[in-house]
């Protein structure tokens, strides 16, 4: 399946000159949302991989159900002040101003091997914090699966040395 034709692009949302990628066709449409999860999955069998781990809100939308497929445990990442147990922080910059997120401490035992997945690659701020997050946790991120990337970000330049995937990419 073409997944590019379940994405809608709404221009100049959430602001003038934005092209936003909408994956709400692609996730309320059984079929598909199933087909990709079970392409994800099929993947990151091979790798061996312990447990997902995905940033809120967007992050969840993939990373649970690709758990659930592989018959792996989840690990959310949160916004400040959520999550119930002790965890690591990480403070990361945005365009303006910047943005804080959590894990649990004690999400994984050393060396558990975590495959780290969002809905989107663009600038690779989010998801570069979420890795070292997780190392922090005391896990090793043996893979980095996102359903769309924004290849003219360059997000996989924050991510050098890790195994970077996308299901579709956009020059926009
Ligand atoms: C969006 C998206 C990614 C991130 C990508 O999340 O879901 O997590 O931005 O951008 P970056 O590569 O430039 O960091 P957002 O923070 O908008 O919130 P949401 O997932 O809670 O909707
Ligand atoms: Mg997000």
């Amino acid at each position: 399946m073409d997944f590019k034709e379940k994405i809608a692009i709404i221009q100049d949302f959430p602001k003038e000159g934005i092209s936003f990628k909408d994956i709400t066709p692609l996730i309320g449409d059984g079929p598909a949302f199933k087909e990709l999860i079970d392409t994800m999955a099929e993947k990151l069998r091979a790798q061996g991989v312990d447990y997902i781990a995905g940033p809120e809100a967007r992050g969840f939308i993939f990373g649970v159900p690709l758990a659930y497929a592989l018959g792996i445990g989840f690990i959310p990442i949160r916004k400040p002040g959520k999550l119930p147990q002790e965890t690591v922080s990480i403070t990361y910059d945005l365009e303006y101003g910047s943005d804080t997120l959590e894990i649990h401490k004690n999400a994984f035992k050393e060396g558990d091997r975590v495959a780290l997945v969002d809905d989107l690659l663009a600038t690779g701020g989010t998801i570069s914090a979420c890795a070292k997050l997780i190392e922090l946790a005391g896990g090793e991120v043996v893979s980095v699966d996102f359903m769309i990337e924004l290849t003219e970000l360059h997000g996989r330049d924050k991510l050098e040395g890790y195994n970077v995937n996308s299901m579709v990419q956009y020059d926009i």
